[in-house]
């Protein structure tokens, strides 16, 4: 089933995420549903405060890149209850846009590498360093869990040209293709 995505101003995706415990309900079926939203928005990642639930879980699929990158060809992924653990002190600058803040790239500095933790899809429980692309998509995703959004990262001067984007958010002017919930 395709959700809608919540937009810039919906107070759930400004919201810190909480852990699921294991035997949180339908659990399989949310997944299956976010990995769908995320296929017809043409998303590589999804947070679940992005569907409205403030919990940590987050679905990412960089097998659609895999012509470019092959070392992701089959890549998709669930993480449950994920937390960042490290990051590294290196960074890294990158054109980064959002399914919630349509119509915004901006270039983002983020760490090259980090370590987190994080439970499977078979609630097998990880802990790894990922560095590179997916450390990237990771730290924007995981952001998500603690209530932030990659306009955060930007410099005053950037935030002030996105601005009139934001307000537009605000009064429930998304323009995109997918089905998505705005404030108003
Ligand atoms: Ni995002």
């Amino acid at each position: 089933m395709i959700l809608p995505i919540y937009i810039y101003g919906q107070p759930v995706l400004r919201k810190v995420a909480e852990d699921i415990p294991l035997d949180y309900p339908n659990l399989k079926e949310l997944i299956a549903n976010m990995f769908e939203t995320m296929d017809r928005a043409d998303g590589v990642g999804l947070a679940a405060p992005q569907v409205g639930l403030p919990i940590r879980v987050v679905t990412i699929d960089l097998d659609v890149l895999s012509e470019d990158m092959p070392e992701f060809k089959g890549f998709r992924k669930a993480y449950i209850n994920a937390h960042i653990l490290e990051t590294s002190d290196d960074q890294v600058s990158m054109d980064e846009g959002c399914l919630s803040l349509p119509g915004i790239h901006e270039t983002v500095k983020r760490a090259n590498k980090i370590r987190v933790k994080y439970l499977d899809e078979n609630l097998e429980a990880h802990e790894e360093e990922v560095e590179g692309y997916l450390a990237r998509v990771m730290q924007h995703e995981f952001d998500h869990l603690e209530g932030k959004m990659f306009i955060d990262h930007l410099s005053a001067l950037r935030k002030q040209m996105v601005k009139g984007k934001l307000n537009a958010m605000l009064k429930g002017k998304a323009h995109c293709s997918y089905k998505t919930k705005t404030v108003r």
